[in-house]
């Protein structure tokens, strides 16, 4: 039997690259010879979710509907990655049980609130700031770092190339273990 397909769950802020991230992987099709979807928050949230807002029960439930299908797509034989922005632990930790430990790689995209705020590329920052998106995450509703993540990835430093190179380098050594 081939060995269980991963999901690689990317984790951060709005605007540290987490999409970037997940598109880059799968442009440059360094997952060779695989089947490889990208479950990415924004997309999810204007179809599958779109009756979620960004209460901590919504981002759960968010979270929750987010890992059942990348455990399904797992499942079917499809390496998943996820780029949302799971800001509590405890969500990130129901992640981990429904995809199964041995499957989950988690990836802290760590790129600065202050990096985030000054890139805004969806003018989002400036919006909450001015009071027009509550609970946003990084102005008023936390993130919460990962504690012990497979890999943190500092985009305020480096090269989308190295983020992805660093990424392939923690997936091989899964895959391996
Ligand atoms: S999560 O918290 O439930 O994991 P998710 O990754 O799906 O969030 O969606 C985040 C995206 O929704 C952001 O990149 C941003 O474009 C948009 N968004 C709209 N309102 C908020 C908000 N209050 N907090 C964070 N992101 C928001």
């Amino acid at each position: 039997m081939s060995p269980r397909k991963l999901t690689v769950w990317l984790t951060g802020l709005s605007g540290s690259g987490k999409s970037t991230l997940a598109r880059e992987l799968l442009a440059q099709r360094l997952f060779a010879g695989e089947q490889v979807a990208v479950l990415d928050g924004d997309v999810l949230r204007a179809g599958l979710c779109k009756d979620l807002g960004f209460s901590t029960a919504d981002r759960h439930e968010n979270i929750r509907r987010v890992a059942e299908v990348a455990r399904l797509m797992n499942d079917a034989g499809v390496t998943v990655i996820c780029a949302l922005i799971s800001p509590l632990r405890a969500d990130r930790q129901m992640a981990r049980q429904i995809i199964g430990r041995e499957a989950f790689v988690e990836v802290h995209v760590a790129a600065s609130l202050e990096a985030c705020e000054r890139r805004d590329p969806k003018g989002l920052y400036k919006k909450a700031r001015a009071g027009q998106i509550p609970m946003f995450t990084g102005i008023d509703s936390p993130y919460e770092e990962p504690e012990s993540p497979d890999l943190v990835l500092d985009t305020d430093e480096q090269t989308l190339g190295d983020s992805v190179l660093r990424l392939l380098a923690v997936v091989q050594g899964r895959r391996s273990a």
